[in-house]
């Protein structure tokens, strides 16, 4: 594994403000988490009103922030957290980072080493700048622990691989179906380091823009009743490819929708290693029968549905290449599960707090990364309507699969929806059943 511990920086990035912090000379530094900053006078500008997350302080100034993003971040936040424990060590480059709460977050709460917060709007310096200040620039060796720059994060990347100077954990928050930085990222990253990107394109995964996605992650998307699910297929698949085209072999740790935006955020373990076959290819929704299948490259020609006795059929929606594979690992999950607890970040809130919903999600994750499982979640209005009944009970319908011996789980990104390896056919029966009881 190339790795280097003596940091060097590119000249042309500065890290002193070419205007001088307002805040700086008042802020405290010993002033971290929790308790509020002295307040100015200026702070009656709305964008420096302070505002919190899990017990860190920080302003937005004019920079994008969105609050509903909070678990989003939450959970970064615990994954680099886990690889500084697992790895003594945690360079973070925050890529696209807006205010530069995560980087706060990273360096504070995953205990960063180092942090390069960079966002290529050079309007959020001062922000950055104040929010970043509450942490000591110096470590007490004397080594530099965070770093402010205003480039393209591409830019970033590229140059911190030709300096070789690899970071264990890239967060990438981008806008849309931008997926421009995957190979810098995956070429920036030490090995078994993590890759932490996002897409907001709904349009792509709804199957809206087909030859969007396909410029974007290489998958010609149609729509079907899983797409937030495709979504995040299509951006892992993307970037298996790319990962794949650098000898690099890429796998989720976790997958997470989350419907304000919307935006798909997927945790990515960069290895050397090839593309997983297996795992790589075609999903198909029949859109008479309601199945849905997966389809390997060497079935390219044979794709069709067992309803139409294997006839080209109309009916069949296919999209592809996608990640076909566990869009999580359980294991993982589980440890940073774990280490919300142990941070009070889960177990601890009431129904509708920050932690209550942290850990009903893991959880829910959790679930859904039984192997048995495969792709998509099934709406249960789309069973009731097949079956010409109302949508039945829920927890009922689990209930009664789990008894049949077949798996079944909600799903973390709809919420009357069912993960489950029975086939539409027999859910629809199922329901029929429930009805008539
Ligand atoms: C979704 S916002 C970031 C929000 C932030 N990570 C957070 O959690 O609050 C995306 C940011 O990326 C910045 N940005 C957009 N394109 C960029 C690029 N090519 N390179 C670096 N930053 C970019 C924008 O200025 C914006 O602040
Ligand atoms: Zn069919």
């Amino acid at each position: 594994m190339a790795m280097r511990f003596r940091f060097t920086l590119p000249k042309q990035f500065s890290f002193v403000s070419p205007r001088p912090s307002l805040f700086a000379t008042v802020t405290n530094p010993k002033c971290v988490s929790g308790l509020p900053l002295p307040t100015l006078a200026l702070d009656v500008n709305p964008g420096q009103i302070k505002k919190s997350e899990r017990g860190l302080q920080f302003e937005v100034g004019e920079s994008f922030f969105r609050p509903e993003s909070a678990i989003g971040r939450d959970l970064g936040v615990l994954a680099a957290a886990l690889h500084k424990k697992s790895t003594g060590r945690l360079r973070v480059l925050d890529a696209m980072c807006g205010c530069g709460v995560r980087s706060l977050r990273y360096l504070v709460q995953s205990e960063a080493d180092f942090v390069w917060a960079n966002d290529a709007n050079d309007e959020c310096r001062k922000t950055i700048l104040t929010n970043l200040g509450v942490e000591g620039r110096f470590s007490d060796e004397g080594k530099r622990r965070w770093v402010v720059t205003h480039s393209d994060a591409r830019r970033v990347l590229v140059e911190s691989y030709l300096h070789r100077e690899f970071f264990d954990f890239i967060d990438v928050d981008s806008f849309g179906s931008d997926s421009s930085f995957l190979r810098p990222a995956f070429e920036a990253v030490t090995l078994g380091g993590l890759v932490y990107v996002t897409s907001t394109d709904g349009y792509s995964s709804g199957g809206h823009r087909p030859y969007h996605s396909l410029a974007s992650y290489g998958a010609y998307v149609r729509p079907v009743p899983y797409s937030n699910e495709i979504g995040l297929r299509m951006l892992i698949g993307g970037a298996v490819r790319d990962a794949a085209a650098l000898g690099y072999s890429v796998s989720p740790l976790f997958s997470y929708y989350s419907y304000h935006g919307p935006v798909f955020r997927v945790l990515l373990r960069v290895n050397r290693g090839k593309l997983l076959q297996k795992h790589y290819g075609f999903i198909t929704y029949c859109n008479k029968c309601g199945n849905s299948h997966g389809f390997s490259w060497d079935k390219l020609g044979l794709i069709c549905c067992p309803c139409g006795n294997r006839e080209v059929s109309k009916s069949l929606v296919v999209c592809g290449p996608l990640w076909t594979g566990p869009l999580h690992d359980a294991d993982y999950v589980t440890d940073m599960l774990n280490l919300a607890k142990q941070w009070g970040w889960a177990c601890t809130g009431t129904k509708g707090t920050e932690d209550a919903d942290l850990e009903k999600l893991l959880k829910l994750i959790i679930d859904e990364s039984d192997p048995q499982l495969t792709f998509g979640y099934i709406k249960l209005d789309e069973v009731a309507s097949r079956a010409k009944v109302n949508s039945p009970p829920l927890e009922t319908m689990i209930g009664i699969l789990r008894k049949g011996g077949f798996a079944a789980c909600r799903s973390h990104i709809a919420l009357n929806a069912i993960k489950t390896n029975c086939l539409m056919t027999m859910l629809v029966q199922i329901a029929a059943e429930l009805q008539k009881q």
